[in-house]
């Protein structure tokens, strides 16, 4: 092969354009708004419509973004029943995906138009949580409940997964880390999803793609991996034995590092304040100091930053979240990324097909079966 180019992992490759999000050392935009000022200024619907708008919606914009969503919340009663049917021990990424596939049968927009892709998205966002929260009631014995109208996105998913109007702080954090959940550019769920897109599949495909790609420990999977790591500690000095013994037996430490972030995640700093403030309100700084004993070696020693994963875990834990729920709620989140990804990509495709370098046996021949020790 001539001009070849390989770098493992495709680190530093560019892979394609996008108007969607940009990812620097030192910020991070959607669609030109730096995270901080979104973060601040603005709400999860907001966010999900700028990123499948491309721009920040008006008052009226809104009001017709947050109806048509809840025009989709009710999940169909084929799908609730598939729930039902899924074993209780499986885990719930895997349930989010069969549920996000299941629902692709009941698909209400019809067309292809990027008019059709962004209401498909819409009811993408609302099934995602829907089928979030019916899972959750579903394995703690109870029902599924309606929606209820008027709520954010935010406090929807947890006044239907908890079966209780959620408090001002919980609907807030929920709001904020979906707001920093919804796009990274080509990180490998959306990459995954674009490669779908960029072979004229179909969105609801793409989007079951995204979910079984973010699943890993490596990438959204690394939320629930970060808190069950803390859950091990009674106290920082056992957090701070297993850290030093981790960096002696060089174990992953989940949580930690980026591919493309090499002093910090800026989403990371923006969550590890709010968390600060609500384990403060909480009582829980005993908490703090455990993942404190974890962070300050790994920054101090070995230089590696946290990423939005670390706070996030912990942030989703104090407020009384189940640690099977984290992924699938990045999920809720990310899915206005993928959608939009999945749009740009299908309104001005061509084929993502990469070459690999082969590196098998040599050139041949086949020995007839008989011949073959
Ligand atoms: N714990 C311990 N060492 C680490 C970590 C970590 N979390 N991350 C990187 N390193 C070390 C790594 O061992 C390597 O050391 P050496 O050069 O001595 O071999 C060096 O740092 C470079 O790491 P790398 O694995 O080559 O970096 P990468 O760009 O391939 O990996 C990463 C990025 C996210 C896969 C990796 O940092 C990691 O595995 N982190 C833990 C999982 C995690 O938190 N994932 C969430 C990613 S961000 C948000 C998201 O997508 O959800």
């Amino acid at each position: 092969m001539t001009d070849e180019i390989y770098k493992p992992g495709l680190e530093g490759v560019i892979a394609g354009d996008t108007d969607i999000a940009a990812v620097e050392q030192t910020s991070l935009s959607y669609r030109g708004y730096g995270i901080g000022d979104l973060a601040t200024k603005t709400t999860f619907e907001e966010v999900a419509h700028l990123l499948l708008y491309g721009e920040l919606p008006n008052s009226s914009q809104l009001s017709e973004f947050r109806s048509t969503l809840a025009q989709y919340r009710a999940l169909p009663p084929e799908l609730v029943q598939a729930l039902r049917l899924i074993p209780t021990d499986v885990g719930m990424m895997d349930v989010l995906r069969t549920g996000v596939s299941m629902a692709g049968h009941f698909d209400p927009v019809k067309g292809d138009s990027a008019d059709d892709l962004r209401r498909r998205s819409v009811w993408l966002m609302a099934v995602t949580g829907g089928v979030v929260s019916a899972r959750h009631r579903l394995i703690t014995n109870k029902e599924p409940l309606d929606p209820k109208p008027g709520l954010s996105h935010a406090a929807q998913i947890l006044y239907q997964a908890l079966g209780e109007d959620p408090d001002e702080t919980a609907t807030r954090l929920l709001d904020l880390t979906l707001i920093l959940y919804a796009e990274h550019e080509y990180n490998a769920s959306t990459f995954a999803t674009r490669v779908v897109a960029s072979t004229l599949s179909d969105m609801v495909s793409g989007i079951v793609t995204g979910i079984g790609t973010l699943k890993g420990p490596l990438h959204g999977g690394a939320n629930e991996a970060a808190m069950n790591m803390l859950l091990q500690f009674d106290s920082p000095a056992a957090a701070s034995a297993w850290i030093h013994e981790a960096f002696v037996k060089k174990h992953k430490v989940m949580g930690f590092g980026h591919r493309v972030y090499k002093n910090g995640d800026h989403r990371a700093f923006i969550l590890e304040d709010e968390l600060r403030t609500l384990a403060a309100k909480k009582d829980q700084m005993n908490w703090m100091e455990i993942y404190d004993a974890i962070k300050d070696p790994m920054v101090n020693e070995k230089k590696i930053f946290p990423n939005v994963d670390y706070p996030c875990g912990l942030t989703y834990y104090l407020l009384g979240l189940p640690v099977d729920m984290y992924t699938p709620l990045f999920v809720c989140s990310r899915v206005t990324g993928w959608c939009a990804h999945f749009i740009e990509q299908a309104t001005n495709n061509r084929l993502i097909r990469p070459r690999s370098r082969y590196t098998g046996p040599a050139a041949r021949e086949v020995t007839p079966i008989g011949q073959r020790s």
